[in-house]
């Protein structure tokens, strides 16, 4: 089988097509024929800086669209031939993936197999952000970073739904703003925000911040809490140190900070995890959100995918045609 790996940490070059042995499923685990794969910033961080990776050569990929191919011992409700989406630790950019049973999902209803290999990651997160950790109550105002990618375009119209009062966005340009602000975003700024929300929210300050960026961001976005305001941290997009706060960011205002990072989840708390995507998947079945695909790559050209996120250029999910592309 085909597999797009990387033997050395760089640029999109690394990533290189390799004849692979099929996997086979574990206890626990399944096999799945890919169909569809996204693309995840988590991806090109392991290819440019080993987030996430213990060993080279490393094959990214953390979710597909596809048919499960082998059952490992002990799965039970999973049959070969089934179409499911899933979530993998791994190794998804490949013609079949291995993946824990627990993370393996009939295709929910209604959702064709492109639009849900664009799920797995993305809607869980998004909806543990805006309920499970952000908490967000109806009428409170919400501001999200990166908001015209992959977790923001459903981060914006998961907050709309809840019943936000106002969501604002942060994007590095215009034509991202303009994205965002037609996916539902009630205000989108570019670049500098502090000043702005403190404008849009007459001096105020928002409830809650969603905050993939860290670093000097992750400080801004502290400072334009409201009192008793949340901010929940879940990505370090700036390659920053890692942040810590405390007595002097956390007592004033009576703010407070969360975290939260899926594939920990996974590890940690599968059953939780499995409930989470279950309740977040049931809104893109009832059409409350929905997740534009604005590029498809074949598998072979993954360097593509990431030259294009990586240029923060993308909107949306980017996906890699798997089956069907050859
Ligand atoms: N904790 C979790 O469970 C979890 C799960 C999924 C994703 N994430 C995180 O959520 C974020 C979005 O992931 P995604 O896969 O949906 O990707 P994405 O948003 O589709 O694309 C990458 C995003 O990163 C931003 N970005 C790129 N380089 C940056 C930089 N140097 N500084 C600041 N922002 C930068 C871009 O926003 P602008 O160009 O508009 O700034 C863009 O929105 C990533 O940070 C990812 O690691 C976390």
């Amino acid at each position: 089988m085909r597999a797009v790996e990387f033997q050395e940490y760089g640029g999109p070059e690394v990533l290189g097509v390799v004849e692979a042995d099929v996997p086979e499923p574990g206890p626990g685990q399944v096999s799945v024929d890919v169909a569809y794969t996204g693309v995840n910033f988590a991806d090109l961080k392991a290819r440019s800086e080993g987030y996430r990776v213990t060993d080279l050569p490393f094959r990214p990929g953390l979710e597909v669209s596809g048919r499960v191919r082998a059952v490992g011992e002990g799965v039970v409700g999973l049959t070969a031939g089934q179409e499911v989406t899933a979530l993998t630790g791994g190794g998804a950019y490949a013609d079949v993936v291995l993946a824990d049973a627990v993370t393996v999902f009939p295709l929910p209803t209604g959702v064709d197999p492109r639009t849900a290999a664009a799920l797995p990651t993305v809607l869980p997160t998004a909806y543990a952000l805006v309920h499970s950790v952000g908490r967000l109550q109806p009428g409170e105002t919400v501001l999200v970073q990166g908001a015209a990618g992959g977790v923001g375009t459903v981060a914006g119209q998961l907050a709309k739904a809840a019943g936000a009062g106002a969501v604002y966005g942060v994007v590095s340009g215009a034509a991202k703003a303009a994205y965002a602000r037609e996916q539902g975003y009630d205000e989108v700024f570019v670049g500098e925000f502090a000043e702005p929300v403190r404008a849009a929210t007459g001096g105020r300050g928002v409830d809650l911040v969603l905050d993939p960026v860290g670093g000097d961001t992750l400080r801004a976005g502290l400072a334009s809490l409201a009192v008793f305001g949340r901010l929940v941290s879940f990505g370090n997009a700036s390659s920053a140190p890692a942040w810590s706060v405390g007595q002097p960011e956390l007592y004033p205002q009576g703010v407070s900070v969360g975290g939260f990072s899926i594939l920990t989840l996974a590890r940690t708390a599968p059953g939780e995890l499995r409930s989470l995507a279950e309740r977040a998947f049931a809104k893109a079945v009832d059409g409350t959100v929905s997740l534009p695909v604005t590029a498809e790559f074949a598998l072979e050209e993954a360097a593509e995918a990431h030259r294009l996120m990586g240029a923060r250029t993308s909107t949306g999910k980017l996906l890699l045609r798997v089956g069907g592309a050859h």
